[in-house]
């Protein structure tokens, strides 16, 4: 696949010239200091290729994208049962909307909006104290990435706790509801510090590979997940990775994606790859604005797309 390289090679140059950036997530203050300048991407494919182009070595606090990563780990825990706790349809709202959850008596949309996430931190903390279950997140994902060195950035989550009153809300009126089992802090506590780990775009896509090999991780051949589960994850991805703009970038890109409001997207090519882009300014519906227009331009180049024949 040297035409792949040469994407990306190209992507890069393309993004570092753009000056329509979007504006870089100010509401968590800590996100707000990044270099709205910084771009990088990263493909790993499933014959075990490892190619990146611009900032892709950079970590960056990944956000919402470790919401595939925990859900992953509660279905292991849980199995279907998640499903009566949280929903698995599109929100249409944004990633911090309060008005659904009355209306649907405290069970969040899916696991991707900010209110599904808490009650799955929630699943993660049976049977442990909040620092055991960051800890178990954090190995879950250093194993995926096959990298020991990834941390938590502590000044990200302190700045995200002193700053989430509206977290805090969708929590506590969860707990009004019955869905959370813990203590809303508690929860809280588990959300905030999985949201606060930083990575890089190369650590990012090696983390995703499983979900683009039917579950396996295609350099040893170990399972993480069935393959049927691989399937269904994908397809949260598709139809609610991108929050409110989860319609336009399957229409536009064609695969399914997970963004972050640190500007990164983990996005899954079946039986092909796993992709990362980061650029930290965002589009209107809070998600990575340069990140989403370089996976259009890829998979067009590429011609990657799940509707593909
Ligand atoms: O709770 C928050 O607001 C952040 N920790 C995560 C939000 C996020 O990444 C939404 N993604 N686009």
């Amino acid at each position: 696949m040297p035409e792949l390289e040469q994407a990306l090679t190209e992507i890069a140059a393309e993004m570092a010239e753009r000056t329509d950036r979007g504006d870089v997530a100010t509401y968590i203050p800590q996100l707000g200091k990044v270099d709205p300048k910084k771009f990088g991407i990263a493909a790993v494919t499933n014959d075990g290729r490892v190619l990146v182009a611009g900032d892709a070595d950079e970590p960056f606090s990944i956000q919402s994208i470790s919401k595939v990563f925990t859900l992953t780990l509660a279905l292991g825990n849980v199995g279907d049962a998640l499903w009566q706790r949280v929903g698995r349809e599109p929100s249409g709202n944004p990633f911090n909307s309060i008005v659904q959850l009355e209306h649907e008596n405290g069970i969040p949309r899916n696991p991707f909006i900010n209110a599904g996430a808490i009650v799955i931190s929630d699943i993660l903390l049976a049977g442990h104290q909040p620092r055991e279950a960051i800890g178990e997140i954090l190995r879950f994902i250093q194993f995926l990435a096959d990298d020991e060195t990834i941390i938590i950035d502590r000044e990200v989550a302190a700045s995200e706790r002193a700053t989430g009153f509206r977290n805090l809300a969708l929590a506590n009126y969860m707990k009004s509801f019955g869905n959370l089992n813990h203590a809303p802090d508690l929860a809280l506590g588990v959300y905030f510090h999985h949201c606060a780990i930083a990575m890089s775009c190369r650590q990012l896509a090696v983390a995703g590979r499983f979900l683009a090999n039917g579950g396996k991780n295609p350099a040893t051949g170990h399972s993480v997940v069935s393959a049927e589960r691989a399937r269904r994850i994908g397809a949260m991805m598709l139809t609610c990775g991108h929050y409110d703009g989860s319609g336009d970038f399957a229409f536009r890109v064609g695969i399914p994606g997970k963004s972050g409001v640190g500007g990164g997207i983990l996005a899954i090519v079946p039986g092909v790859a796993s992709l990362a882009v980061w650029s930290p300014g965002l589009n209107a519906n809070g998600n990575s604005r340069l990140g989403s227009i370089a996976l259009e331009r890829l998979a067009k180049m590429m011609n990657w797309s799940v509707f593909a024949p």
